[in-house]
Parts: structure tokens; C-alpha cells; sequence
């Protein structure tokens, strides 16, 4: 199947954050029988990430507040993007900055390499103070975000978009309209943790995203909302456990998925899910079409 350009051996991605940079999990699984592998997010410059804990467990859910720990963009295409070479799976490389022009920056550089083949971008992060989600809660910023990276590749641009506003087809519109190839919703909601015997929040930055079957409802509503006022195919994310969950999100108007939390609960997830839609798609012929 073909998604806004990206060749796909079928409609589950792995979601950013979740799966590294596909070595953490190569020993685990086959990484070609995923549909495409979509890496943390990528800063120009290295980031610790943000003060411990970072991870709180929750009610069919967690919270992270990890805050883009990376190496930065160099150590990624000298480290990270020749072992991903290895593999006959697409890559997409999701791009996070704390202004524009490092977002330009970032998709200039990963356009010149052949192996990558779109690029995800990140404004829907909740766990920094610049950038993130402070440009995907504003659909005037989201456009102009989207509209640079769209002047600086060539590539498909998935635009991310962050479930923590009120109305999300508005940033959803601007994306698009700024020329985003696709969309990918959702990204985590805001949300907090308090142990009731220090008083004090269980994350190091007080809050974090949460994510995993509690917010699936939430994820579900927001694609079918999005996909009927977009023409763009839409990613479906939030919660995807089983090929069940993932089928929830292609009759809410997805053309594709990503499993996060899923990924860290069994590292088959991915895989299995991909077993779980074909058996589906057998036993409801006419219901699905992944051309
Ligand atoms: C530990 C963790 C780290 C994440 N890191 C990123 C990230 O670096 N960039 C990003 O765009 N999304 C990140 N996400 C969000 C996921 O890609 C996904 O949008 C979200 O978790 C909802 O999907 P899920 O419920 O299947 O996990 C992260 C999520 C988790 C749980």
C-alpha cells in the first residue's frame, strides 16, 4: 500500500518514542514486517530530557515526561540511520524543534538521505517548555511551522498533531492547508500524577502525556472528526493495543496506525497487530481497503 507517497508492507507503524531507534527492539522482532519504522523524536542538538522519574503508571495508561532525550541529529545519522539502513521497512524520521528554523534545519538535513523516506513532524509534544506543543495548540503556528518544513523538503511531511486543544480540526485544516502529505493524531494528553503520602507529583516536571487504552475513545473521535474535513490520509494513534483497536481507528477514517504503549507492555505487539487486521480484513472481506 502507498500512504502519501511512503511505500507501506501494510498499515502498522511503530509510533515515535516508543520503539527507539529500532535497535532496542531488533533482537525482539523482525523489524521488515513492520509497515514503517517511525524514530524518536530528533533535535538538532543533543537534550538530557527532563528531571526524574519520567514514567508513572496509571489506570489503563501511563504518563511520561521524558522531554526529547536525544543525541541530536548528527549522532542519529552517524549512529543510528545505518543500522535502520539494514532493513527493507520505510523509514520516517519524526523532527522536533524549539523554533522554526531548527525544524527547517533538521528537515533540510534528512531530506539529502535516501533512506529516509518522510518526515514526521513533532508539534504536539507536551513535556517542553519551547516548541512542541506550544506551536501544535495554535493553528496559526502550526501553519507556519508546517509551511517552512514544506519550503525546505521534497519528502512527505506528516504533520503530528496534539489532542490538547479544543477543536481539533482547526490545527488539523491548518496543517494541511500549510501542505502537510498526511496527519498522525494523536499525540499524548496532558495529564498528572499526585502521591497522596509525599504530597508531591509522581513525575519530575509535575506533569506529563498520557497514553494507552485510556485515551483510545478520545484518539478514535479525534480521527474520525479530522478525517472527514481533511483529504490527506490520517494516522490513527492512541491506545492501540490489538489489530481490534487498530480496526476502531480505520472505520473512524484512518489509513493507517501506530502502536506505542503497546510496544513496552509486549514487544510483539506490533507484529501481532498486523496478524490480528489480516484476520479481520479475511473474516470482512469488503469492510477495509489498503490499496
Ligand atoms: C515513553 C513515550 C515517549 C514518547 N516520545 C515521543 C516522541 O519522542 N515524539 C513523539 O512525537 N511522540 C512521542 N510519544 C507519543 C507516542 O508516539 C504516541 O503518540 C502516544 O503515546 C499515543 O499512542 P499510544 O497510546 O499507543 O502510546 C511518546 C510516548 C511515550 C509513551
Amino acid at each position: 500500500m502507498e500512504l502519501a507517497g511512503i511505500k507501506l508492507k501494510n498499515p502498522v507503524m511503530v509510533a515515535s518514542g516508543t520503539f527507539g531507534w529500532g535497535k532496542e527492539y531488533a533482537d525482539y522482532i523482525d523489524l521488515n514486517k513492520l509497515g514503517a519504522i517511525v524514530t524518536k523524536s530528533i533535535t538538532l542538538k543533543s537534550r538530557e530530557g527532563n528531571p526524574p522519574p519520567r514514567i508513572v503508571e496509571t489506570p489503563a495508561g501511563m504518563l511520561n515526561s521524558i522531554g526529547l532525550q536525544n543525541e541530536g541529529l548528527e549522532h542519529f545519522l552517524k549512529e543510528d540511520l545505518p543500522f535502520l539502513a539494514k532493513f527493507d521497512t520505510a523509514l520516517i524520521v519524526n523532527i522536533a524543534g524549539e523554533s522554526i528554523d531548527e525544524y527547517v534545519e533538521l528537515a533540510k538535513k534528512l531530506s539529502k538521505e535516501s533512506m529516509v523516506k518522510g518526515i514526521e513532524v513533532n508539534i504536539s509534544c507536551p513535556n517542553v517548555k519551547k516548541g512542541g506543543m506550544a506551536f501544535g495548540c495554535d493553528a496559526g503556528l502550526t501553519k507556519e511551522v508546517i509551511a517552512a518544513v514544506r519550503k525546505a523538503t521534497t519528502q512527505p511531511i506528516i504533520a503530528k498533531l496534539t489532542p490538547n486543544v479544543t477543536d481539533i480540526t482547526l490545527t488539523a485544516k491548518a496543517a494541511v492547508e500549510a501542505g502537510a502529505d498526511a496527519l498522525s493524531l494523536i499525540n499524548t494528553i496532558v495529564g498528572m500524577s499526585i502521591d497522596i503520602e509525599t504530597g508531591k507529583s509522581r513525575l519530575g516536571s509535575l506533569t506529563g502525556g498520557l497514553s494507552g487504552p485510556a485515551i483510545k475513545p478520545i484518539a478514535v473521535r479525534m480521527v474520525y472528526e479530522v478525517s472527514h474535513v481533511v483529504k490527506v490520509p490520517v494516522i490513527g494513534i492512541g491506545g492501540i493495543m490489538t489489530g481490534n483497536d487498530a480496526v476502531e481507528f480505520f472505520l473512524a477514517g484512518a489509513k493507517a496506525v501506530q502502536v506505542g504503549t503497546a510496544n513496552f507492555v509486549d514487544t510483539e505487539a506490533s507484529i501481532k497487530i498486523v496478524k490480528e487486521i489480516e484476520d479481520y480484513v479475511h473474516r470482512h472481506p469488503r469492510t477495509l481497503n489498503f490499496s
